[in-house]
């Protein structure tokens, strides 16, 4: 990830004032920071990470309490496919796709209904408009499915949705 991805994702969580970020793919957890430094400017909130690796997950716990952001953020070991099933009570203002891109879709998909209206989702490696991101661009692209979508050449190539209905 690169710092200029890691400010626009601090400055789409300030902007949209979230108080509830879901994130897919942890790793070290250096987007997560970035995510859950926006949440304490905003005044507190809860973000929800999850990472397939425990290995991994635990150097992100040991990353985010030497920020002293650890409080904010609750990490989710396992398949996120099964980790974010249940156990979102509030509506989702922010997602970040960060992981396997032929999950971004199902993922959404499993998210959907927590969306709130005017939440954003940041899916990374986007540039491919064929492959694994093919059926996930074609459906943020498409405005029957209620999102408005934008490609940024930011990284390794953003695209950014704004979920427009909760469908
Ligand atoms: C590109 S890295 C995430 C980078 C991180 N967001 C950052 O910018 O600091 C993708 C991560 O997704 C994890 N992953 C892969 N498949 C997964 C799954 N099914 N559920 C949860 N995490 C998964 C990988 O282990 C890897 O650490």
């Amino acid at each position: 990830m690169t710092p200029e991805f890691g400010r626009l994702l601090y400055l789409l969580a300030a902007t949209r004032k979230a108080r509830q970020i879901v994130e897919f793919g942890t790793s070290f957890g250096i987007s997560t920071i970035h995510l859950a430094a926006a949440l304490r400017d905003n005044g507190g909130g809860k973000l929800i990470t999850t990472e397939y690796e425990a290995s991994k997950a635990e150097r992100a716990r040991k990353n985010l309490d030497a920020a002293g952001l650890l409080d904010l953020v609750e990490i989710r070991v396992g398949n996120a496919l099964e980790t974010l099933r249940t156990g979102i009570d509030d509506p989702i203002d922010l997602v970040l796709l960060d992981g396997p891109k032929d999950l971004y879709l199902p993922l959404l998909r499993l998210l959907e209904s927590r969306l709130a209206p005017g939440a954003l989702i940041a899916a990374d490696n986007a540039k491919d408009i064929e492959g694994p991101m093919a059926g996930y661009l074609a459906y943020v692209r498409e405005p029957r499915n209620g999102y408005l979508s934008v490609h940024l050449p930011v990284d390794h190539g953003n695209e950014l949705s704004l979920r427009l209905t909760r469908g």
